[in-house]
């Protein structure tokens, strides 16, 4: 299968979405955002259009350039009509599995029937999803990380009925968004990067909680030592402790291992409101509320 994509459907205007459309209206295809919320989609665009002001005044977007992405963007609120042109969807609506499979049903019914349709869930395999649409050979997860707009990799995951042309194409779209996108040949819980990461931060975890070592010399034993941008307390602040117990929720509800169990100290503090740093406070207090990146001292 090579199916020619030209218009790609975004479902979900949130934090992901925007700038997931953004990304794939940047890269030349006719983009339509749906979102159930017409103030999601308003606060998408002027988010959109602070974040293309700031690169055009920056010198990094030119003013052309910006005006022509933003032409190919249309905004709805209706999934069937938006559904009926598009060739590949990204679904990036609430990472809950009664709102996926309605729309995923929906898009089932009112796509192409050539139109692949993927899922940016990072907690959902494909596969949850694919049984609600009358093509589960053509569903997959197409998975971006935050902020979309700047990180390079994605996760394409194939679940088991996923064909090989599904996933090719996918992988040539994602190139096309000028990302680096990896395949995973079948569904695991946490996909690749969530893994790697929960088994740092599992490390970590277990390290301060035994008092080996302090938080602080752990972050900087990842920086110095292992070359990372960031310890891995620093990381779990700035992903935010509620998803980082989230996720770890969902792999262990998948996994059911004793490992993979939610980290207690994690869930006090998000039981806290200390949620990193969009709240002021997590693992380390910062210095000048929700908006701060810099850790001012130890919690
Ligand atoms: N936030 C992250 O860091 C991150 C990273 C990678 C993947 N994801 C995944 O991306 C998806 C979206 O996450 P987010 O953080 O952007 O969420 P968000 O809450 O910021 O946005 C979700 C959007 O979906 C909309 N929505 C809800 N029901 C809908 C429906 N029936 N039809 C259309 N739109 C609907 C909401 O109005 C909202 O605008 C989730 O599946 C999540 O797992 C999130």
């Amino acid at each position: 299968m090579n199916t020619l994509i030209k218009n790609v459907l975004v479902v979900g205007a949130g934090v992901m979405g925007r700038q997931i459309a953004m990304s794939v209206a940047l890269a030349g295809y006719q983009t339509t955002v749906q979102d159930i919320s017409s103030d999601m989609l308003g606060a998408a665009q002027s988010n959109l259009n602070s974040w293309a002001e700031g690169q055009v005044a920056k010198g990094k977007l030119d003013r052309v350039a910006a005006d022509t992405t933003f032409d190919r963007l249309s905004w709805t609120t209706d999934l069937e009509d938006a559904a009926s042109t598009a060739d590949l969807v990204v679904e990036a609506a609430t990472e809950r599995l009664d709102i996926k499979t309605e729309i995923f049903a929906t898009l089932g019914r009112c796509a192409p029937p050539h139109a692949i349709l993927t899922t940016n869930s990072s907690t959902l395999g494909s596969s949850k999803v694919a049984g609600a649409t009358n093509r589960p050979d053509k569903v997959c997860n197409l998975h971006f990380f935050n902020p979309a707009l700047v990180m390079k990799c994605v996760e394409v995951v194939r679940h088991e009925g996923t064909s090989q042309g599904t996933a090719d194409t996918v992988l040539e779209f994602a190139r096309r968004l000028g990302k680096q996108p990896v395949l995973l040949a079948r569904e695991i819980p946490g996909f690749i990067a969530n893994r790697l990461m929960g088994a740092l931060q599992h490390e970590a975890l277990a390290l301060a909680g035994a008092g080996i070592a302090t938080k602080e010399d752990i972050d900087i034993t990842a920086r110095a030592a292992l070359g990372h941008p960031m310890g891995p307390f620093e990381l779990m602040d700035m992903i935010g402790l509620d998803v980082i117990d989230f996720i770890a929720q969902a792999i262990h509800a998948e996994t059911r291992q004793d490992v993979d169990k939610p980290d207690p100290t994690v869930a006090a503090l998000v039981a806290q409101g200390m949620l990193g740093r969009k709240s002021g406070a997590g693992f380390y207090v910062y210095g000048h509320g929700p908006a701060s990146s810099t850790p001012r001292k130890s919690t």
